[in-house]
């Protein structure tokens, strides 16, 4: 049996890669599986939230029971699901693996070769979503209760790098909890286990041992609990 501690909580949890159009058949995208946050999807409603998943593209798999399942496809429509969603949110989670940058153009047609030399891809920044909604948040547009909750995936080794990386990020985002992964070297993308991290802005460091993504979930979830407001926690 699970804790039924989540009951009534609204909560958006993004999952999974963008993908970025180059043409019709191309596109900048990243490897994210969405293991992770559609396991935090499928154990917040088990414990009674009301959720609902926005997710990209994702390894083969299944839906979460219970849960409000919204496919997108690019940084941009995952921005306007995620600002139009966490007006009623609780906890807003973002675990999705947002493309940075996206081309400045998009052919209708198949780009062509031409000649030897490649054409250079012209960038240009996609908005940062969980900044967004902190600043949002800050501006009264979402309420001063919601829980946001942010993912970092940092390369290096276990004690150099990784946490300091988190906690400047943590900082930077300026979201309420920041769960900090290891990757590289086979570490988080596409895997069922994960390790590292839990920073809230209030000082609190938890270590994650080795473990599945759904026990991982669990960890975050609980650790979300104290956050929300006692009326609805
Ligand atoms: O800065 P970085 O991309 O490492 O931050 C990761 C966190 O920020 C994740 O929670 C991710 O979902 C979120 N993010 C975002 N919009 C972006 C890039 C990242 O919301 N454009």
């Amino acid at each position: 049996a699970f804790p039924r501690d989540l009951t009534g909580v609204k909560m958006v949890v993004s999952a999974g890669g963008t993908r970025e159009p180059l043409d019709p058949v191309r596109y900048l995208g990243n490897r994210s599986s969405g293991k992770q946050g559609y396991a935090l999807a499928r154990a917040a409603a088990q414990r009674g939230a009301e959720v609902t998943l926005v997710a990209g593209s994702v390894a083969d798999l299944a839906p979460p029971a219970a849960v409000e399942l919204v496919r997108i496809r690019t940084a941009e429509d995952l921005a306007a699901e995620m600002r139009k969603r966490a007006v009623d949110a609780d906890v807003v989670i973002m675990a999705a693996a947002v493309a940075d940058f996206r081309p400045v153009n998009f052919s209708d047609s198949k780009i062509k070769k031409k000649g030897t030399d490649p054409d250079p891809i012209e960038l240009t920044t996609n908005p940062d979503i969980l900044r967004e909604l902190v600043t949002a948040r800050s501006a009264g547009e979402l309420s001063s209760e919601t829980v946001l909750v942010g993912f970092a995936a940092e390369t290096g080794d276990e004690n150099g790098g990784v946490l300091d990386h988190g906690r400047e990020k943590l900082a930077r985002k300026g979201c309420d909890l920041l769960v900090v992964n290891a990757v590289g070297d086979g570490k988080a993308f596409g895997t069922d286990d994960n390790t590292g991290w839990i920073l809230t802005a209030d000082g609190h460091e938890t270590a994650l041992p080795l473990g599945t993504k759904t026990l991982m979930a669990t960890r975050i979830l609980d650790a979300v609990t104290p956050l929300l407001p006692t009326s609805s926690g």
